[in-house]
């Protein structure tokens, strides 16, 4: 068998240009939707991220204010610009770009963000509303996950098995969680999980999400499985690939997605959706 292919960038695609129209609805009220990105330091990944995001914002409509700080900027001063973006009605999300130098406490940065412009969704109060299935923003990757599955039809996946690998609270956590919520009886696994290539051959929704190259083999793909890879690791030849080995996994799974091209853009549409989400219910 060789899998069909989930194509994430067509999807995202799609996610944007009804994202658009929604910024259009708003403009024509004359309110913009607009999303802080702030980075501290200069990572090369997360430069390339921030930039994609900046770049998606501007294609939608979004108004962005991309906000770079120098590595020894203080947790205080960021907490400071995190407090003044909260109390700005013309800003409706605001992110901050992960990870932080080792000197932030990244979760208390998080916190100090307003739930009502989580749209990163990684507030406890945001984790805390998917945890009992109450309205909140949801991290972006996990539920660009969700959207490609509902786009195959796996919308509901009662009676299946889903396995997560992975345990991050930004992806393997609440993809745990969104999971459940569709029914799907779940496994939560990671590197360090005993028979691992026996608890995937379980999986009818395989989701990997360690950061590990090609990690998941072919032998740890049960014949027929959808096969999600978040994983997005560089080579030392400069070129990317999945936490999953995609050629060979590809003959056995159902339905995969490529890396790149496969959940990388979801989240970005994702990123874009929860903004204009943020400014609606402004
Ligand atoms: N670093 C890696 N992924 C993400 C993400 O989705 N959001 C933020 N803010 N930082 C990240």
């Amino acid at each position: 068998m060789t899998a069909r292919l989930i194509d994430g960038k067509a999807l995202a695609e799609q996610v944007r240009a009804g994202v658009a129209e929604r910024v259009t609805r708003l403009r024509a009220a004359s309110r913009q939707p607009a999303l802080a990105v702030i980075l501290v330091g200069a990572d090369p990944a997360s430069q390339v991220y921030v930039r994609n995001k900046i770049a998606a914002c501007e294609k939608a409509g979004i108004r962005s204010l991309h906000e770079t700080f120098g590595a020894d900027l203080r947790e205080a001063e960021l907490l400071a610009r995190i407090h003044a973006l909260n109390h700005d009605d013309t800003v409706h999300g605001i992110l901050v770009q992960l990870p932080l130098p080792a000197h932030i406490d990244a979760q208390r940065v998080i916190e100090a963000i307003s739930p009502r412009k989580d749209v990163d969704g990684f507030h406890v109060a945001s984790a805390g509303a998917l945890m009992v299935g109450q309205p909140g923003f949801r991290p972006c990757t996990p539920l660009g996950c969700v959207r490609m599955l509902e786009h195959i039809g796996m919308g509901d996946l009662r009676g299946k098995h889903a396995v997560v690998v992975g345990r991050s609270n930004i992806v393997g956590k609440p993809m745990a969680m969104m999971l459940l919520g569709m029914n799907a009886t779940v496994t939560i696994a990671h590197s360090g999980t005993p028979d691992l290539a026996e608890t995937c051959r379980r999986a009818d929704v395989l989701v990997a999400a360690v950061g590990r190259p090609r990690m998941i083999g072919a032998d740890m793909i049960k014949p027929g499985a959808v096969v999600i890879d978040v994983g997005i690791n560089r080579l030392a030849d400069g070129s990317l690939c999945g936490d999953v080995d995609f050629a060979a996994a590809r003959e056995r799974a159902g339905w995969i997605t490529p890396v790149p091209g496969g959940v990388g853009p979801m989240t970005i549409a994702m990123l874009l959706s929860n903004t204009v989400q943020a400014c609606e219910q402004a």
